[in-house]
């Protein structure tokens, strides 16, 4: 069969995720990973998770097993507001569409924003399944730096001198994969330039919860609140893939009236809606109360794994490395000190029998291969000084 010229235009040059081919060798025995973005499963509450679908199933059968509303469980979106209200995010059940996760809310978002050619800003690096949902929805991407204050908002208003954008694609709570936190200070400079120049945040926050302090970073909703009144501007994104369980497949995203029913559209076309059980399971979970524990259980057990790694780094390669602490999230972002190609390394560190994820495939653009991601969420302390030894070794 001839293949030529069957395919989309806008598939033919975008590749899988290095991420998804990288996990293949991190499943053969003897290698140590550090590469999965995955949540560690001894956390997950599986008593909690076996109540409440018990509860589910017996109490709710009907919703749980039929057709439900494109934008979610109405018990749910409630449930979800009342989360997001301790994160400062006051918004009404009508606000909220409920996602199979939130890399789907990011998919459909983009779809709904983007003419192809579009500009749509990122941090360098930044989330990599967001470029592949740009590049689908066709989006020229253009990207600012980052430093220890999160994204380059300085960068961002010198680009917007000569660009007119059509959005801003940002982590600010610990970053995949920087780790980076963005400060209030850009947070309100970032807001006030999409208010003047009229354009979208949307605001990913998959980790804001899994803060290692107590000290609570505020959203940019809140902030647009605080400043203007309003988050006509700002669409937030967040999932339960982070804090309860990822198989799921559940997150959500508050978006502005005018987007809502647009993007509801587009989920119809896609899958009608998320999963009926999955949101029975989620709504019962959440009535259970038992996921400010849950939370708390896993803040404690990653903060003590990134210090641990942190550690070990600082011990075993603090003379060729550097790296920021994060402050929560999953991820630590490091960089040589030299210039230094980390994806060639990965096939010395892999013999070695230990992975990584190389830094260049977190950048839409001007890729810095002298960094490198690292996870401390799945692998125990034995398994992180054994993978530091290796990583040693294969230098
Ligand atoms: C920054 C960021 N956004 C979104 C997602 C998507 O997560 P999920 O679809 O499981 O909610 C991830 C997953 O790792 C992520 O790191």
């Amino acid at each position: 069969m001839n293949t030529e010229g069957l395919l989309a235009q806008r598939i033919v040059n975008i590749k899988s995720s290095a991420i998804r081919e990288l996990l293949k060798h991190s499943k053969m025995e003897q290698v140590i990973s550090l590469a999965g973005g995955i949540p560690s499963d001894a956390l997950f509450d599986f008593e909690g998770l076996s109540i409440a679908t018990q509860q589910a199933i017996s109490e709710q059968p009907k919703s749980a097993f039929q057709y439900g509303l494109t934008e979610g469980s109405p018990l749910l979106r409630e449930r979800i507001c009342a989360l997001c209200q301790q994160r400062g995010v006051f918004a009404q059940p009508d606000d909220v569409l409920i996602t199979a996760g939130s890399q789907q809310a990011l998919d459909l978002v983009m779809r709904a924003l983007v003419n192809p050619g579009d500009l749509f800003v990122v941090e360098r690096p930044t989330y990599l399944a967001a470029l592949q949902t740009l590049e689908l929805a066709e989006a020229n991407i253009l990207s600012v730096g980052s430093d220890s204050d999160g994204m380059r908002v300085d960068e961002l208003e010198q680009l917007l001198k000569t660009h007119k954008i059509k959005g801003v694609y940002v982590v600010p709570n610990f970053g995949n994969p920087s780790g980076l936190t963005l400060s209030l200070e850009r947070r309100e400079q970032l807001v006030k330039l999409a208010v003047e120049h009229n354009f979208l945040i949307i605001e990913d926050d998959p980790y804001g919860e899994l803060r290692f302090s107590d000290e609570r970073h505020t959203t940019l909703y809140q902030v647009s609140q605080q400043l203007f009144g309003h988050c006509e501007n700002i669409i937030y994104t967040s999932s339960f893939s982070k804090i309860l369980a990822p198989g799921l497949r559940l997150g959500w995203a508050i978006l502005p009236p005018f987007l809502l029913q647009k993007v509801a559209i587009i989920k119809q076309a896609a899958d009608l809606h998320a999963s009926a059980l999955s949101q029975s399971i989620v709504e019962c979970y959440l009535g259970l109360d038992r996921l400010p524990a849950q939370i708390e259980k896993i803040r404690a057990v990653y903060r003590q794994k990134c210090q641990i790694l942190a550690d070990l780094l600082q011990q075993q390669l603090g003379d060729v490395i550097s790296f920021d602490m994060p402050k929560g999230g999953m991820f630590l972002w490091v960089r040589f000190r030299q210039p230094f190609n980390a994806t060639e390394w990965l096939q010395e560190t892999l013999k070695q029998g230990v992975v990584f994820v190389p830094g260049e495939y977190f950048f839409a653009e001007q890729p810095d291969r002298s960094t490198f991601r690292l996870s401390f969420a799945t692998a125990s302390e034995a398994q992180m000084q054994e993978a530091v030894a290796r990583l040693r070794r294969a230098l």
